[in-house]
């Protein structure tokens, strides 16, 4: 599936920075194929408009926010507001500003640290993650990174529970044990939830993170979809009761590449284990994944009628996926190139 050729992906939200990157000043970011720019206005909210001044088309995110938190291009000044309409042409004496010097605004909203943005009117709102608010949780940024693949193959490896015997073999993967347990599933119309029982390796460098220091120990996984490319990892540690629950979001940029937000929510304290400890047990998870991911073809095919997609019988929530994608693109779709029957 190529996601910048299907219009209605972009009526989601997608999680596109931190919102500590905003501090910085103005930022440049292309979803769906489309520049836009970002920056903090006044009070500390993100804005986004399309990254091309009206006057003579330089990137807005060159340019600067002015002491009334709106955005000034870099070449002449022209500043706009936070729904686009331009509202100073500093060349001008005074005169009406044309109706027509504006830019193309779009919905944006910090929400858990990021600023979110939906270019198209939102089909859903910005999916729910219960722990930032539960009692007991604390959030750690752990990853913001570009890679080379399409979010759905991200959101596939999500739920590919195989691939730990043969990717993660040198961490937590058992590699003698490469059939996984299958998942009990609760669809819903925008995704699932799906709950199953892992045992991982548990080596002396995850004792921390797992909390017990059995050689083997057993993940209880309670993953969610949300459609179309963000997902929770909700995994709890039954020997210590510690909860890892990891968010990503695969937010897609164009159509080979997409932007991974990683964070994560613990219910354990800073002492019990530090933010750096956690950075650094994930990371060579992570890396794994990019790297088997970016050697796979980024057009990921949805036809659930091809066989060799739903490779074995462990693969239920792979295929419920594209199920659900091509019934979405089926009902918003505009191009029947891409229109494709579920099967009976
Ligand atoms: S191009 Fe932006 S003010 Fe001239
Ligand atoms: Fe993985």
């Amino acid at each position: 599936m190529l996601v910048t050729r299907q219009r209605v992906l972009r009526r989601f939200w997608y999680a596109i920075m931190p919102m500590a990157k905003l501090d910085e000043g103005p930022q440049p970011f292309t979803l769906l194929g489309e520049p836009i720019v970002l920056w903090k206005g006044a009070g500390g909210k993100p804005h986004a408009l399309r990254d091309r001044c009206c006057h003579r088309t330089a990137r807005l995110s060159k340019g600067f926010v002015d002491g009334d938190g709106n955005i000034a291009c870099g070449y002449h000044g022209w500043t706009y507001d936070c729904s686009g309409q331009c509202v100073k042409i500093p060349q001008n004496n005074g005169t009406a500003i044309p109706s027509r010097a504006v830019v193309q605004a779009y919905r944006c909203e910090e929400r858990y640290g990021y600023a979110w943005v939906a270019l198209d009117e939102p089909l859903q709102p910005i999916p729910e993650f219960p722990e930032e608010t539960a009692p007991g949780y604390r959030r750690i940024l752990q990853f913001y990174e570009r890679w080379e693949t399409s979010p759905l193959r991200m959101m596939e490896n999500s739920f590919d529970n195989s691939h730990f015997s043969f990717v993660h073999k040198s961490n937590f993967g058992l590699f003698d044990n490469p059939k996984p347990s299958k998942y009990e599933f609760r669809p819903n119309e925008w995704g699932f939830e799906a709950q199953t029982h892992v045992p991982v390796r548990n080596p002396p460098a995850s004792h921390r993170v797992t909390g017990t220091v059995e050689e083997v120990t057993e993940r209880h996984l309670t993953n969610r979809w949300f459609m179309p490319f963000a997902r929770r990892f909700g995994c709890v540690y039954p020997a210590s009761g510690v909860h890892h629950i990891i968010y990503n979001c695969a937010t897609p940029i164009d159509d080979r590449t997409l932007m991974l937000s990683q964070w994560l929510y613990r219910n354990d304290s800073e002492e019990a284990c530090s933010t750096q400890e956690l950075i650094d047990w994930d990371r060579p998870i992570t890396d794994e994944d990019r790297d088997i991911l970016e050697a796979t073809d980024y057009d990921a095919c949805i036809d659930v009628r091809r066989q060799q997609e739903c490779h074995m019988e462990s693969d239920q929530p792979g295929l419920l996926m594209r199920r659900m994608l091509l019934k979405l693109l089926n009902d918003h779709g505009e191009s029947e190139v891409f229109r494709v029957e579920t099967e009976a």
